[in-house]
């Protein structure tokens, strides 16, 4: 990994919201927009804010607990938000949130939400590159960003790159429950 000194960002300098239209063919053939449409769409939000705050390349390493509570209309207006909760070594955890209303801002819905981890690359994509800090302002962006370790220790372990032993975060978060 290349090593450089980096200048941490506030969350609020790559926050990020993007507005779509669900048009008939993002639909099912419920008339419902599709859920990987909606995926492409989370994957878009939660990149462009990772890229803004690497200031770098982004590649999706994985996404966690998508989970599709309410469904969204053909003609809903959908705004997806995106916001860093940490970084850590070459990676970063982005939070997704996806609201969903009429064209009259009617039904106004949260409809679903996940966490993105994405892994920041060297201007010629051969390597991984150090991943500036993250700085946590308000009281929810700190609740993401204690969260976060335990997340990211729940998916190294689930996807085999983690030992139950090194997870410590995770062991000391049942203790205390
Ligand atoms: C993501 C990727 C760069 C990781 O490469 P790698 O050789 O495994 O790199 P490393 O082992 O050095 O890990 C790099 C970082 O990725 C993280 N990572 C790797 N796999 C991960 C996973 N499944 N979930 C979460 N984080 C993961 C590591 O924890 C590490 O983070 P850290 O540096 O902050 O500690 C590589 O697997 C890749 O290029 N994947 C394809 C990405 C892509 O094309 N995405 C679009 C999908 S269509």
């Amino acid at each position: 990994m290349k090593k450089e000194e980096l200048k941490p960002k506030k969350v609020n300098d790559s926050r990020t919201i993007m507005t779509e239209m669900v048009m008939p063919n993002d639909t099912n053939p419920s008339g419902n927009l599709m859920g990987g449409n909606l995926m492409r769409w989370m994957d878009i939000v939660a990149s462009v804010a990772a890229g803004k705050h690497c200031e770098s390349e982004v590649v999706t390493a994985s996404v966690d607990h998508v989970s599709f509570t309410k469904p969204i209309f053909k003609g809903d207006i959908v705004t997806l938000k995106s916001a860093i909760t940490r970084t850590f070594n070459s990676s970063l955890e982005v939070y997704v949130e996806v609201f969903a209303a009429n064209m009259k801002g009617g039904n106004n819905r949260m409809c679903n939400h996940a966490y993105f981890t994405f892994v920041a690359l060297t201007d010629d994509l051969k390597q991984t590159k150090k991943v500036p800090k993250v700085i946590p302002l308000t009281r929810e962006e700190e609740k993401l960003f204690e969260g976060a370790e335990r997340r990211r220790e729940l998916r190294l372990l689930l996807s085999g790159r983690m030992k139950p032993e090194e997870a410590k975060g995770i062991k000391e978060f049942f203790k205390n429950i």
